[in-house]
């Protein structure tokens, strides 16, 4: 072990004084820029940063090195080398040998260093010949990525040098989140989500460092995911969707695909399939399960509470096995949500029941339960996570239960609630939720003790969207306030700050086609930043 370190440390510093060497003498034709890294309008924002007001002058003849039996790393080089090329267009080759045009390097370094105390955390030096990414995990290293996307200028300053540089500004940043998960829903029941609009949304998620992504899998309008010992689930109850459109779903090749490419942006995908309320599809699909007394028909409509499955029957049972087998088999990730909310035509003791068996079964198959609020009502183990959305009563049983709780207030983290009286899709059930009202709480002070605190989720229901267009109206920008209410502690937020720096989004958003809400509460940034330059003696 000792050894491996000592020579990956040998490695790495000839690998950096030689590039040190090699640049020194180019150095005094060089101007550099004046920059302030704390400037820089990162979101989310670092834990520390410490600027050096230089500037590493990426450019044609700077390369990508990675640790190279690290796992992963190489992966998230080449992920930075491609977000960089459609940004600047400027080709950075990644671990090539013997090049002799390299003049400065980007090292993404595999440290073992105890400063780094969890996979996320990541340092990120930036200095006049070298940037170095120092991560325990390749998901940190990933993470540290991102803020240096958000680093490098959209416009090369041509006035530095003959030939093109990006300047990053130079200093310290040293990262690490404030909350493990750091979520958003979407529901693709409601109205079906393309596999590339999913992709889509998670592209944009990852940026801003979020790493959970919850697919409503299932409700009364919809039944979203191929179950292939239950075809008709898909077949007629995938038929269906709000407003009387034609549905849709997921194949198991589309959701392997969906995970796949989440994973290779560090995001855990969770599939929820709600029950026993919110079951309409299901039971229309396969009438045995249902127990509200009544004949289901396909629904389109927006009413909920209607539904439920019958509790009392072995065979709903034996179904629901085979689903969160089925489901499970093709997750890596370790949770399963069932859903549990609204159940208003469930009888109590039934829904207890219902949840004490759904439990035993989801942890058969591997994976923890998550459930809306409600589930904390039943006798549920201390390892499954109640997600709060709606009642204090029932996240604080949850607590006594010693539960993990995701924090989802709807009057704060709905992204389904309409910015105010003018928004052009939405619900306001629960508030109007302004981009203000969005980012202006507290989550480790909203009730629940600390270290019940599993991370924060913005669940985005889908009644009144139908594309992708209206899914990014809703979500963008909120989204990325519930970025930083996760990732960053509550000491480095404040709205005046972060407002400045959400203005500073726009060209990002305006350059992956992001059809955001301008919410006129944000002076809207136009172009990229610049630097001021001054002559270097
Ligand atoms: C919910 O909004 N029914 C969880």
């Amino acid at each position: 072990m000792f050894k491996t370190i000592c020579i990956r440390s040998l490695f790495f510093a000839s690998v950096i004084i030689a590039f040190i060497a090699c640049s020194e003498e180019k150095k005094k034709n060089i101007i550099m820029p004046l920059t302030d890294l704390s400037k820089v309008s990162l979101i989310p924002k670092p834990l520390k940063t410490t600027p050096t007001n230089s500037a590493f002058a990426l450019d044609q003849f700077t390369a990508i090195y990675t640790s190279k039996n690290a796992t992963g790393f190489e992966e998230v080089g080449k992920f930075l080398a491609e977000k960089l090329k459609n940004k600047i267009d400027l080709t950075i080759p990644v671990n090539t040998e013997g090049s002799n045009t390299v003049e400065r390097v980007i090292y993404i370094n595999q440290s073992d260093s105890t400063e780094l105390d969890s996979p996320e955390a990541y340092q990120l030096y930036i200095n006049q010949d070298s940037i170095i990414i120092n991560a325990n995990t390749s998901e940190g290293a990933f993470r540290g990525i991102q803020t240096l996307r958000q680093l490098v200028p959209l416009e090369s300053n041509d006035t530095l040098a003959l030939q093109k540089i990006w300047p990053v500004p130079s200093g310290k940043i040293i990262d690490n989140p404030n909350f493990a998960y750091r979520g958003s829903m979407l529901d693709v029941a409601r109205h079906f989500f393309s596999v590339e609009d999913v992709k889509k949304y998670i592209d944009l998620l990852a940026y801003y460092k979020i790493n959970v992504l919850h697919l409503h899998l299932s409700d009364d309008q919809g039944w979203r995911i191929e179950i292939k010992s239950w075809p008709k689930l898909t077949e007629i109850g995938g038929s269906t969707e709000v407003g009387g459109e034609s549905g849709g779903f997921y194949t198991q090749e589309d959701y392997k695909e969906i995970v796949r490419y989440a994973a290779e942006r560090y995001m855990t995908i969770i599939p929820e399939i709600d029950m026993p309320g919110h079951t309409n599809a299901a039971s229309v699909s396969y009438p045995f399960l249902n127990g509200n007394g009544k004949t289901p028909k396909l629904y389109e409509g927006m009413k909920v509470g209607f539904s439920t499955f019958d509790t009392h029957k072995d065979t709903v049972y034996a179904f629901i096995d085979d689903v969160v087998r089925e489901i499970s088999a093709i997750t890596p990730g370790p949770y399963f949500h069932v859903g549990g909310d609204e159940s208003h035509v469930t009888k109590k003791s039934d829904y207890i029941y219902f949840i004490n068996k759904v439990e035993k079964i989801v942890q058969k198959h591997g994976k923890r339960m998550i459930g809306w609020d409600e589930v904390a009502i039943a006798d549920v183990d201390a390892t499954s996570i109640s997600q709060w959305w709606a009642s204090e009563e029932n996240a604080k049983k949850a607590v006594d239960k010693g539960m993990q709780i995701i924090v989802s207030p709807a009057k704060k983290a709905y992204l389904d609630m309409e910015y105010d009286t003018l928004s052009k899709f939405g619900l306001h059930w629960a508030a109007y939720i302004p981009v203000d009202t969005a980012y202006i709480w507290t989550p480790e002070e909203y009730g629940i003790p600390l270290e019940n605190i599993l991370g924060v989720e913005a669940p985005l229901w889908s009644e009144t969207i139908s594309n992708i267009d209206e899914l990014e109206y809703l979500a963008f920008p909120r989204i990325i306030g519930y970025s930083e209410l996760s990732w960053s502690i509550k000491e480095n937020r404040n709205w005046e700050d972060y407002k400045v720096r959400l203005a500073d989004q726009a060209p990002f958003l305006d350059r992956m086609d992001v059809k955001y809400y301008p919410s006129p509460l944000i002076d809207w940034k136009k172009s990229d930043f610049t630097y001021k330059t001054i002559e270097k003696d």
